[in-house]
């Protein structure tokens, strides 16, 4: 295997790498040098990955959890803390997190509030969790029926990425992945999405080019949190795809996968900007295209201009009759736009959903 360099995240919490290894076994080993740590895994990965994984379940007090919205909740961390308390971790232990954004997000806010916060490290498992959320220190859980109410910033102390973590994951996940690693492409540059397009095209969505496209990514986005790490301004453009993305999870029930709702969610916002004149036609279609071709998800029922408009309103970005929409202009090049909650946008949204819905109804 070529080795991918590692990548080093400035934070004012401190610097951190994000190391790529070859091996879920490297991955393990790395781990299992640190001192008095404590762990916490998806049981799912725990179980597919046992022969590698199995000799640090030996020696490190290890908790199997389930992945589902409900960890990610005040009890699910709950339940983390109480096992750093039963195995007498102290402000010098290290919570390592092996598993996907769910796993991440609960272990991270446990770790931010555990004696006022000790070290975590992650061993991503999920496409979507190595190309984008293992870095940028954000952690958020669910209150009551709305995703992400509570949370804060809490940046890991090391990152350890290996792609073999994949073999195992589902298509619906792959694909899921690969809407955060097209948003950060067009956040990007034209040529982060001609070479997004050229790899997926030549390789599929698990060809041998999905580690470069993982690193590529991550670089994307380090520049943007590194510039903005509290989100003051700059980092909101990461939002771009997720304020429909959001609407669209909610409406179904998390049974569109976040990183798939964020494709169609930009495809929708691109729509939007291409009807208001900040987007070019053909770019609107080059990327529609694409995602049209590569993520196919059937959205169990027919979802309505105006529920969706609605879902936007609730969202916790949204303010005074208005949204902060983060509109494409050209690949690298991204605009926050104030848009009221007018007759105008629903029936943008209302066109889009008759004539260029990238999703299947069933
Ligand atoms: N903190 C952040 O910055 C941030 C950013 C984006 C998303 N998120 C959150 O992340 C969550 C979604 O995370 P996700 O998409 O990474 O997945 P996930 O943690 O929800 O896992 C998806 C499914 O894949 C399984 N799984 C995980 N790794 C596997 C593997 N290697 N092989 C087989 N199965 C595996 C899990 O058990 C689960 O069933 C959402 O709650 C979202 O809000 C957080
Ligand atoms: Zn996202």
């Amino acid at each position: 295997m070529t080795v991918v360099a590692p990548i080093t995240v400035r934070s004012a919490q401190g610097n951190y790498q994000v190391q790529f290894v070859d091996d879920v076994r490297d991955v393990a080993g790395a781990i299992g040098a640190v001192d008095n740590l404590r762990a916490v895994i998806d049981e799912r990965v725990a179980r597919l990955h046992e022969a590698p994984l199995g000799a640090l379940a030996a020696t490190v007090p290890m908790l199997a959890l389930r992945a589902t919205e409900e960890l990610k909740t005040l009890d699910g961390v709950n339940g983390v803390v109480l096992h750093l308390q039963g195995s007498d971790a102290t402000k010098k232990t290290t919570l390592a997190c092996i598993g996907g954004g769910i796993l991440q997000d609960t272990a991270a806010f446990s770790a931010a509030i555990y004696y006022r916060g000790i070290p975590w490290l992650f061993a991503p498992t999920t496409l979507l969790s190595m190309c984008d959320s293992c870095i940028g220190a954000k952690c958020g859980i669910n209150l009551g029926r709305f995703k992400n109410q509570l949370g804060t910033f809490h940046s890991p102390s090391r990152v350890i990425v290996c792609v073999r973590f994949l073999d195992t994951l589902s298509e619906a996940d792959i694909q899921s992945g690969y809407g955060e690693i097209l948003k950060l492409a067009l956040t990007g540059s034209a040529e982060h999405f001609r070479r997004l397009k050229e790899r997926v095209l030549r390789d599929g969505l698990r060809g041998s080019s999905l580690v470069s496209l993982v690193r590529d990514s991550l670089e994307i986005k380090r520049t943007i949190i590194e510039a903005d790490e509290y989100e003051a301004d700059l980092r909101r453009v990461l939002n771009y795809g997720h304020t429909f993305g959001h609407s669209l999870e909610a409406l179904t029930q998390n049974a569109v996968p976040h990183g798939t709702a964020v494709a169609w969610g930009l495809d929708l916002v691109n729509f939007i900007a291409f009807k208001r004149g900040l987007l070019a036609e053909d770019l609107f279609r080059d990327v529609h295209d694409f995602v049209v071709s590569q993520f196919r998800c059937r959205v169990p029922h027919a979802i309505d201009a105006k529920r969706l408009v609605e879902g936007v309103r609730r969202d916790k970005k949204a303010a005074e009759g208005h949204v902060n929409l983060v509109m494409l202009e050209k690949p690298g090049s991204l605009k926050i736009v104030r848009t009221p909650f007018d007759a105008s946008l629903e029936s943008h949204v209302a066109e889009y959903l008759e004539h260029h819905n990238a999703l299947a109804v069933a």
